[in-house]
């Protein structure tokens, strides 16, 4: 079996992590969380990408088979210096769905929630310029979103206001879709529907993520080793590690993940 490391700013990743256990749970993971440096959003391109460099090095150091930056900035900023340094190891990186986004719109207008540090980087423009001109994009900063789920109030009367405030003009703007360019987007599901309906498509890149995460290992496991959720009970390890609080971390993931983490065998020993 495969060991995987999954790398965040801090929790966001959280959500890559659930949909691979729920479809991968047969491999064990190594989920490293720089939460002594969250947010990345806001901090400069040659920081993050130093930083993501060597959180990468770091979880490959540890004995990763593949690694998922499960972070919207840390791709746009940093994944093809990563893919250059560390050649025997496959890095895989999350970007916001505007493509499926794109597809799936009635109406054409799509909004697009992200930080600032994607919505800037050079690699999500060159995404955005490949898209069909009669989409509309409604690219709006999440500024601020991400401390707050940091500090485990995803649901607060504070996020629920800021959100009402980013959400605005891409609810003007008429959006029948939007984006979730951020991986720790995902746990304001709850909160972004309450505020725009349950008409409004949302899209997130977990599943996209997962399988493509799936075609990898297939390719550096042998066929019979290859399962996708086959219903085995055998399970895999989960690891946590963090910058700032292993504790906290786990407890986080315990409140924030679908997943019974309970089957896994954990560790929080550093
Ligand atoms: C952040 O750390 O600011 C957000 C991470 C992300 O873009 O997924």
């Amino acid at each position: 079996m495969a060991l995987i490391g999954v790398f965040d700013s801090g929790v966001g990743g959280l959500s890559i992590l659930d949909e691979a256990l729920l479809r991968l749970p047969e491999h064990s993971y190594i989920y490293l969380a720089d939460s002594l440096y969250a947010p990345y959003g806001e901090k400069t391109s040659a920081w993050i990408a130093s930083r993501s460099m060597a959180l990468c090095q770091h979880l490959a150091a540890l004995g990763c088979d593949v690694i998922v930056v499960a972070c919207n900035t840390a791709t746009a900023q940093a994944i093809a210096d990563i893919r250059s340094k560390l050649t025997d190891t496959p890095i895989i990186g999350v970007e916001p769905g505007i493509k499926p986004a794109a597809m799936q719109s009635f109406n054409g207008i799509v909004g697009v929630l992200a930080t600032e540090a994607t919505l800037n980087s050079d690699k999500f423009n060159a995404l955005l310029a490949t898209l069909p001109e009669h989409c509309r994009f409604i690219k709006q900063s999440g500024a601020g979103l991400v401390p707050l789920i940091e500090a485990g109030q995803a649901d607060s009367v504070e996020t629920i206001a800021l959100l009402a405030e980013h959400l605005k003009p891409i609810q003007s703007a008429g959006a029948d879709t939007l984006v979730l360019g951020c991986t720790h987007y995902p746990f304001l599901k709850r909160v972004i529907r309450q505020l725009l309906g349950d008409t409004i498509t949302l899209v997130d890149t977990s599943e996209a993520v997962v399988k493509q995460l799936k075609r990898q290992i297939d390719l550096l496991l042998p066929p019979s080793l290859q399962l996708m959720n086959d219903g085995s009970t055998q399970h895999g390890t989960v690891d946590f590690i963090s910058s700032k609080d292993e504790a906290v971390l786990l407890s986080m993931a315990k409140d924030l993940m679908a997943t019974d983490l309970t089957v896994h065998v954990v560790s929080t020993e550093h």
